[in-house]
């Protein structure tokens, strides 16, 4: 264990600025931000405590992780093929696929799709307004593909906690990111969008499958790599999921094989417990969010925070007179305008926050331009070592549940964040083997890195969702 913590106190503080440069004068504003190699031990440790407390049967309840049964039993073989309809709500849009899965090439090919905006009014409006517009887009996509006689199966990947009842009844629980929309929570989805496009009477669907995307990541990524029992989200929100011992799921009945389990890991901390390790500027994004209190993890890890935080941290330098001769512009001053790829885009190059600074309107030197560096890699790397410390917890978790004394494991990612961010994915990775020394993990990305098109990625993520309808026929 020294010798670990050792290592990891090494890159935790190691940064390319030279402490003689004046930015030092403000390393106090972000030092809460820096967590000791002890300190993600002790989260990793209360994580797995957390675990528990979801899976017990009366602990359950009250838990703040929620370790969600999926009723997905195995992760697929190669073997599956047909053709499918994937609809993927979860982000700012929404996402209609046609998909075919191919058995022989072991290929998953989109034959079409079709990206539907959604208003930041209906993602704070009534549920019906919001599944009124997801069966117009699915309607228009069926109508314009000439799929409207045909009665597909339905993958319908729903990114946010659901009690999952049943392959196609699944309750949410309560919404996350930007999404507030009234009388949905404790509703079946499932049931909602059938009601949707029962009101329209032009079209019928056939099953439908819902699976949340950390679920669908792990079965996406597990088609090429059968080792692959851990699915991992980090992008406006993060999440999740992976393979456990149906006997320590005491909610569920039965003893033998695995289940893979939705964590919910976003919200850890929801009961207090990591509010010794929250900053005033987590404190501020949280209460200033639309569901304070709520997913208090994800709001220090995801994309749909971790530019507010930056924003909040850059916003009390320039009151302080560290930054920008004291002087904060409109698009500073304003809530949501420092977006999380300007700190990938900063950290990538000087140039880069030169032109952004320039574009906010800000009157920068210099010398605020690095300082402005350290503080997008000082909150992009909390983020990723508070990943790090989670993703060691479940894969500390699966190693002590199979007895073994070194698990070799792969585990499926996707998200904005880790694809797009040019550190990130390293140092996640890096803080990972030095938490979970006896675990030999492969990251899989769920995206084809050679390039076949966003378009055949957004298919290959969510072709598992119609996986599980085949194996309910
Ligand atoms: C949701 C999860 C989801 C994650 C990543 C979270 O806000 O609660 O269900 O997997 O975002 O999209």
């Amino acid at each position: 264990l020294p010798a670990v913590t050792k290592a990891l106190a090494q890159w935790v503080f190691s940064h390319p600025y030279n402490t003689k440069r004046p930015e030092v004068t403000v390393v106090k504003y972000l030092q809460p931000f820096q967590l000791s190699p002890e300190t993600l031990q002790e989260v990793s440790a209360r994580l797995r405590k957390d675990l528990l407390r979801g899976l017990g049967k009366h602990s359950h309840h009250k838990a703040p992780v929620k370790m969600l049964p999926t009723f997905v039993r195995a992760t697929p073989d190669g073997t599956e093929k047909g053709d499918f309809l994937a609809l993927d709500l979860g982000g700012t849009n929404f996402r209609v696929l046609h998909v075919r899965v191919e058995e022989e090439a072991q290929k998953v090919l989109k034959m079409d799709s079709q990206i539907c905006a959604i208003p930041q009014e209906m993602m704070l409006g009534t549920g019906e307004q919001l599944f009124d517009h997801i069966a117009t887009c699915l309607g228009d996509f069926l109508e314009s593909h000439n799929l409207k006689g045909q009665t597909l199966p339905l993958g319908f990947t729903f990114s946010f906690p659901c009690e999952q009842l049943e392959i196609d009844k699944s309750i949410l629980i309560r919404w996350t990111k930007g999404f507030n929309c009234s009388g949905v929570e404790g509703k079946d989805v499932v049931q909602l969008l059938k009601e949707a496009i029962h009101r329209r009477g032009d079209y019928h669907i056939g099953s439908v499958a819902m699976v949340n995307d950390t679920v669908g990541t792990m079965m996406s990524c597990g088609y090429k790599d059968q080792s692959c029992e851990i699915g991992m989200i980090i992008g406006t929100g993060t999440n999740a999921c992976y393979m456990e011992e149906i006997k320590n799921v005491k909610r569920i009945e039965g003893e033998d094989g695995r289940m893979c389990i939705n964590t919910e890991w976003g919200g850890f901390g929801d009961d207090g417990c990591l509010d010794d390790i929250l900053t005033e500027f987590d404190v501020e994004v949280d209460k200033t969010s639309i569901n304070p209190g709520v997913h208090i993890f994800e709001k220090m890890i995801s994309g749909m925070y971790l530019g507010e935080i930056v924003r909040l941290v850059l916003v009390k330098m320039t009151k302080d007179k560290l930054l920008f001769k004291g002087q904060i512009s409109e698009a500073l001053g304003t809530r949501g305008l420092f977006e999380t790829k300007f700190i990938s885009e900063i950290e990538d190059g000087l140039e880069n926050a030169k032109k952004i600074l320039t574009e906010l309107g800000l009157d920068w030197s210099l010398v605020d331009a690095s300082v402005v560096r350290l503080v997008c890699d000082t909150i992009s790397s909390r983020s990723a070592y508070l990943c790090a410390a989670a993703l060691a917890t479940l894969v500390n978790r699966i190693r002590n549940n199979r007895k073994l004394g070194h698990l070799k494991t792969t585990v499926g990612v996707d998200g904005t964040v880790y694809r797009k961010h040019p550190t990130f994915s390293s140092k996640l990775q890096k803080a990972v083997r030095l938490l979970a020394p006896q675990c030999d993990i492969t990251f899989l990305v769920s995206e084809d890195g050679s390039g076949k098109g966003a378009a055949m990625v957004t298919a290959v993520a969510y072709f598992c969702a119609s996986i599980l309808i085949q194996w309910m026929v």
